[in-house]
Protein backbone atom coordinates (compact mmCIF):
# COMPACT_ATOMS: atom_id res chain seq x y z
CA UNK A 1 0.00 0.00 0.00
CA UNK A 2 1.42 3.59 -1.22
CA UNK A 3 2.20 5.93 1.90
CA UNK A 4 -0.16 8.61 2.16
CA UNK A 5 1.42 11.95 0.65
CA UNK A 6 2.90 14.45 3.29
CA UNK A 7 0.87 17.58 3.41
CA UNK A 8 2.69 20.85 2.83
CA UNK A 9 3.34 22.67 6.79
CA UNK A 10 2.51 25.72 5.89
CA UNK A 11 -0.56 27.07 3.96
CA UNK A 12 -2.18 30.26 3.57
CA UNK A 13 -5.67 31.29 4.40
CA UNK A 14 -6.68 30.09 0.51
CA UNK A 15 -4.84 27.25 1.23
CA UNK A 16 -1.82 27.65 -1.01
CA UNK A 17 1.61 26.20 0.48
CA UNK A 18 3.58 29.73 1.91
CA UNK A 19 6.84 30.52 0.57
CA UNK A 20 9.62 29.85 2.45
CA UNK A 21 12.19 32.78 2.89
CA UNK A 22 15.11 31.97 1.10
CA UNK A 23 16.98 34.44 3.41
CA UNK A 24 15.74 35.76 7.25
CA UNK A 25 17.13 38.73 8.74
CA UNK A 26 19.45 38.67 11.87
CA UNK A 27 21.31 41.41 13.71
CA UNK A 28 24.00 40.20 16.12
CA UNK A 29 26.72 41.93 18.21
CA UNK A 30 30.26 40.01 17.57
CA UNK A 31 33.27 41.27 19.62
CA UNK A 32 31.57 44.35 19.71
CA UNK A 33 30.97 45.31 15.82
CA UNK A 34 27.29 45.52 15.10
CA UNK A 35 26.11 43.33 12.40
CA UNK A 36 22.86 43.04 10.05
CA UNK A 37 23.04 40.23 7.89
CA UNK A 38 21.08 37.81 5.57
CA UNK A 39 21.20 33.67 6.25
CA UNK A 40 19.63 30.88 5.56
CA UNK A 41 17.43 29.54 8.29
CA UNK A 42 19.78 26.47 8.32
CA UNK A 43 23.02 28.13 9.04
CA UNK A 44 24.32 27.27 12.24
CA UNK A 45 26.20 29.89 14.25
CA UNK A 46 29.50 28.23 13.28
CA UNK A 47 29.05 28.32 9.31
CA UNK A 48 27.98 32.21 9.74
CA UNK A 49 31.10 32.79 11.80
CA UNK A 50 33.52 30.49 9.86
CA UNK A 51 32.55 31.04 6.20
CA UNK A 52 30.91 33.95 6.01
CA UNK A 53 32.73 36.38 8.46
CA UNK A 54 36.10 34.98 8.06
CA UNK A 55 36.25 34.56 11.89
CA UNK A 56 37.76 31.33 12.22
CA UNK A 57 39.15 31.20 15.51
CA UNK A 58 35.91 29.65 16.35
CA UNK A 59 37.00 25.74 15.36
CA UNK A 60 34.73 23.04 13.78
CA UNK A 61 35.20 19.46 15.30
CA UNK A 62 32.63 17.04 15.32
CA UNK A 63 29.68 19.48 14.24
CA UNK A 64 27.67 17.26 16.64
CA UNK A 65 27.99 18.84 19.73
CA UNK A 66 30.22 16.32 21.19
CA UNK A 67 33.38 18.09 21.45
CA UNK A 68 33.41 21.86 22.76
CA UNK A 69 35.81 22.69 20.07
CA UNK A 70 33.25 25.11 18.46
CA UNK A 71 32.02 27.25 22.18
CA UNK A 72 31.67 30.60 21.70
CA UNK A 73 29.57 33.05 24.62
CA UNK A 74 26.29 34.06 23.73
CA UNK A 75 25.08 36.98 25.86
CA UNK A 76 27.60 35.62 28.03
CA UNK A 77 27.02 32.04 28.09
CA UNK A 78 28.92 29.48 26.54
CA UNK A 79 26.79 27.93 23.88
CA UNK A 80 27.86 24.92 21.26
CA UNK A 81 28.06 26.86 17.49
CA UNK A 82 28.14 24.00 16.11
CA UNK A 83 24.20 23.71 17.36
CA UNK A 84 22.79 26.39 17.56
CA UNK A 85 21.13 28.16 14.14
CA UNK A 86 22.03 31.45 14.10
CA UNK A 87 18.44 32.99 13.08
CA UNK A 88 17.58 32.06 16.50
CA UNK A 89 19.88 34.02 17.86
CA UNK A 90 18.93 37.19 16.26
CA UNK A 91 20.11 40.10 19.04
CA UNK A 92 22.16 37.86 20.89
CA UNK A 93 25.68 39.56 22.00
CA UNK A 94 28.49 37.23 20.44
CA UNK A 95 32.15 36.95 21.65
CA UNK A 96 34.42 34.72 20.21
CA UNK A 97 38.39 33.97 20.76
CA UNK A 98 38.78 36.48 18.88
CA UNK A 99 36.56 39.22 21.32
CA UNK A 100 37.98 37.65 24.44
CA UNK A 101 40.44 40.01 25.33
CA UNK A 102 38.25 42.43 25.09
CA UNK A 103 35.95 41.27 27.75
CA UNK A 104 38.70 41.82 30.33
CA UNK A 105 39.79 45.32 29.10
CA UNK A 106 40.50 47.47 25.73
CA UNK A 107 41.52 44.45 23.88
CA UNK A 108 44.95 45.12 23.73
CA UNK A 109 46.23 43.23 26.27
CA UNK A 110 45.71 39.12 26.59
CA UNK A 111 42.55 37.93 28.70
CA UNK A 112 43.92 36.63 32.05
CA UNK A 113 42.62 33.01 31.27
CA UNK A 114 44.75 33.20 27.60
CA UNK A 115 47.97 34.47 29.56
CA UNK A 116 47.31 31.73 31.81
CA UNK A 117 46.71 29.28 28.97
CA UNK A 118 50.50 30.39 28.05
CA UNK A 119 52.10 30.91 30.97
CA UNK A 120 50.92 26.95 31.92
CA UNK A 121 51.77 25.52 28.39
CA UNK A 122 47.91 24.72 28.44
CA UNK A 123 47.93 23.46 24.76
CA UNK A 124 49.67 21.41 21.99
CA UNK A 125 48.49 21.65 18.37
CA UNK A 126 45.80 24.46 19.66
CA UNK A 127 42.69 22.87 17.87
CA UNK A 128 40.53 23.19 21.00
CA UNK A 129 41.77 25.92 22.56
CA UNK A 130 39.44 28.43 21.93
CA UNK A 131 36.60 26.51 22.30
CA UNK A 132 38.88 25.59 26.06
CA UNK A 133 39.22 29.48 26.63
CA UNK A 134 35.56 30.68 25.46
CA UNK A 135 34.48 27.80 28.11
CA UNK A 136 35.99 29.03 30.95
CA UNK A 137 35.35 32.17 30.45
CA UNK A 138 31.43 31.22 30.33
CA UNK A 139 32.35 29.46 33.66
CA UNK A 140 33.63 32.75 34.90
CA UNK A 141 29.88 34.01 34.51
CA UNK A 142 28.42 31.37 36.43
CA UNK A 143 27.93 29.81 39.73
CA UNK A 144 31.74 30.12 40.74
CA UNK A 145 33.55 26.59 41.19
CA UNK A 146 34.45 25.76 44.24
CA UNK A 147 37.93 23.52 43.63
CA UNK A 148 39.11 22.29 40.57
CA UNK A 149 37.38 18.52 40.73
CA UNK A 150 34.45 20.94 40.17
CA UNK A 151 36.33 22.93 37.16
CA UNK A 152 37.52 19.76 35.59
CA UNK A 153 34.09 18.42 36.05
CA UNK A 154 32.33 21.93 34.18
CA UNK A 155 35.08 21.81 31.80
CA UNK A 156 34.42 18.70 30.64
CA UNK A 157 32.44 19.06 27.60
CA UNK A 158 35.55 20.35 26.11
CA UNK A 159 37.88 17.76 24.56
CA UNK A 160 41.56 17.82 24.16
CA UNK A 161 42.83 15.10 21.63
CA UNK A 162 46.61 16.10 22.56
CA UNK A 163 45.74 15.36 26.40
CA UNK A 164 46.53 18.55 27.65
CA UNK A 165 44.02 18.33 30.10
CA UNK A 166 46.69 18.95 33.09
CA UNK A 167 47.25 22.19 31.73
CA UNK A 168 44.22 23.05 31.12
CA UNK A 169 42.93 22.62 34.21
CA UNK A 170 46.08 24.54 36.28
CA UNK A 171 45.52 27.09 33.78
CA UNK A 172 41.91 27.38 34.26
CA UNK A 173 42.12 27.03 38.08
CA UNK A 174 44.69 29.92 38.55
CA UNK A 175 42.49 32.74 37.05
CA UNK A 176 38.89 31.03 37.53
CA UNK A 177 39.73 29.95 41.71
CA UNK A 178 42.08 32.83 42.11
CA UNK A 179 44.06 31.72 44.53
CA UNK A 180 41.60 29.40 46.36
CA UNK A 181 41.91 25.57 46.97
CA UNK A 182 44.18 26.12 43.67
CA UNK A 183 47.53 24.58 44.97
CA UNK A 184 45.42 21.20 46.56
CA UNK A 185 44.08 20.78 43.40
CA UNK A 186 46.54 21.56 41.11
CA UNK A 187 48.36 18.53 42.95
CA UNK A 188 45.93 16.38 42.21
CA UNK A 189 45.64 17.24 39.01
CA UNK A 190 49.38 16.96 38.14
CA UNK A 191 48.95 13.39 39.54
CA UNK A 192 45.48 12.42 38.02
CA UNK A 193 45.09 10.53 35.43
CA UNK A 194 44.70 12.57 32.16
CA UNK A 195 41.83 10.03 31.37
CA UNK A 196 39.53 11.11 34.33
CA UNK A 197 39.19 14.58 33.10
CA UNK A 198 36.93 12.99 29.82
CA UNK A 199 33.37 12.57 30.08
CA UNK A 200 32.02 8.99 30.46
CA UNK A 201 31.81 7.38 27.51
CA UNK A 202 33.50 9.83 25.50
CA UNK A 203 37.37 9.66 24.50
CA UNK A 204 40.24 11.92 23.17
CA UNK A 205 40.02 10.25 19.76
CA UNK A 206 36.31 10.97 19.27
CA UNK A 207 37.30 14.46 19.10
CA UNK A 208 38.37 14.11 15.09
CA UNK A 209 38.66 17.33 14.01
CA UNK A 210 38.49 18.26 10.56
CA UNK A 211 41.96 20.44 9.25
CA UNK A 212 39.92 23.53 8.28
CA UNK A 213 41.78 27.00 7.39
S1 LIG B 1 32.18 21.20 16.65
FE1 LIG B 1 30.65 21.80 17.99
S2 LIG B 1 30.77 20.45 19.66
FE2 LIG B 1 32.22 19.68 18.22
S1 LIG C 1 45.75 21.04 22.30
FE1 LIG C 1 45.45 19.69 20.61
S2 LIG C 1 43.35 19.10 20.81
FE2 LIG C 1 43.77 20.21 22.62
Amino acid sequence: MLAPEPKPITRSPHNEPRPVPSRLPVRLRINGADYTLHVEPWVTLLDLLREQLDLTGTKKGCDHGQCGACTILADGRRINACLALAVAYDQADITTVEGLARLAGDGHALHPLQQAFIECDAFQCGYCTPGQLCSAAGLMNETPPRNVPEIRERMSGNLCRCGAYPQIVEAVSRVVLNGRARDEGARQTENADETAAIPAGATPSSATPEQTP
